[in-house]
């Protein structure tokens, strides 16, 4: 029988919004050990990180721990690690001094809401908590040592924050293709990167499988993103959730000014279908994979 994506995505969904219903609820979690985090950040938190959004992220550590032929469960907390800090990624992205953009995951941006001193201090709290929530995963300590030691370069100066710094230092000057692919592998690829490892890591991934799943990963990653830079000129904001054209407007080279619409589509079309090639030895255990490789070229926001 084929693979219901549809119905995957909604379990799987399921699963990651009530982790992190749970662990915005629980203040030793997601806000410090103390239990005294001051209710103004605790709301300005819950406002971006329960605003839904596409999950892909913790998805992909659960299809990441799948793969490895173990539960989803087992990388539950971790790819909710990860979504924190994305999240985190969202509301600095979208501040003014950055993209100054107005709307994120159909709503308001955070600091349009709670200022801008609340929305930087959320997303410090956001990347600094994602950590704690990390090594509660059921995993050995060297296991947790691996994916805590990869989630901080990945999100880190020599992964999406040194992305989102040559995207800023890019912002006017024309750059080519070569380096609009370093700049989409540093600050998007990286945390997908960590979420297919650390998942399949705690589903006992050999270094041989890990090697593969990094193929796989660094694809999707930048098909992701050249796909994200499509769909800023192609959907509107009701579809998006976000601003659409913001990068543009600003003077950022995208994919679509380098390869127009159709040359960049079947670009991450081309980049898809060999990540998708790495992962053959995983059989239908990498199922799951293979339909979220295939979404991310297809998806409309
Ligand atoms: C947006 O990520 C930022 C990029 C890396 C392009 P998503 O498109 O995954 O955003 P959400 O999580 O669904 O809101
Ligand atoms: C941001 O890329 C990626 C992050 C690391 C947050 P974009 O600036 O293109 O993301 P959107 O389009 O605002 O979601
Ligand atoms: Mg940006
Ligand atoms: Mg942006
Ligand atoms: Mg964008």
């Amino acid at each position: 029988m084929a693979f219901d994506l549809n119905s995957y995505l909604s379990e799987r969904r399921n699963l990651v919004e009530a982790e992190l219903l749970s662990l915005s609820q629980q203040p030793a979690l997601v806000h410090g050990t103390t239990g005294l985090c001051p209710k103004s950040l605790g709301e300005s938190i819950r406002y971006s990180l329960l605003a839904g959004g596409k999950r892909l992220r913790p998805i992909l550590a659960l299809a990441g721990c799948e793969a490895m032929g173990h539960k989803p469960e087992v990388a539950l907390r971790f790819g909710c690690a990860v979504e924190m800090i994305h999240t985190y990624s969202l509301i600095h992205d979208d501040l003014p001094a950055m993209d100054n953009d107005d709307f994120r995951r159909g709503r308001p941006t955070n600091h349009k809401v709670y200022g801008e001193a609340m929305a930087i201090l959320a997303g410090d709290a956001l990347l600094t908590d994602a950590f704690a929530l990390a090594i509660q995963s059921p995993a050995p300590p060297e296991v947790l040592i691996e994916i805590v030691r990869e989630l901080s370069f990945s999100a880190g100066s020599p992964g999406m924050v040194g992305g989102q710094v040559i995207d800023v230092e890019a912002t006017g000057k024309p750059i080519d293709l070569a380096q609009l692919k370093v700049l989409h592998a540093m600050k998007t690829g990286a945390l997908f990167d960590v979420s297919l490892r650390g998942g399949a890591r705690l589903g006992g991934a050999s270094p041989e499988q890990l090697a593969l799943i990094r193929i796989y990963a660094q694809a999707l990653g930048l098909a992701f993103q050249i796909v994200d830079d499509v769909l800023d000129v192609t959907q509107d904001l009701a579809q998006l959730g976000k601003d659409p054209g913001s990068d543009r407007e600003a003077g950022k080279t995208t994919y679509v000014d380098l390869l127009g619409v159709e040359g960049a589509m079947s670009q991450a079309r081309q980049v898809m279908a060999e990540g998708i090639a790495a992962l053959a030895p995983f059989g239908q255990a990498a199922e799951p994979l293979r339909a979220l490789g295939q979404y991310t070229v297809e998806r409309k926001n």
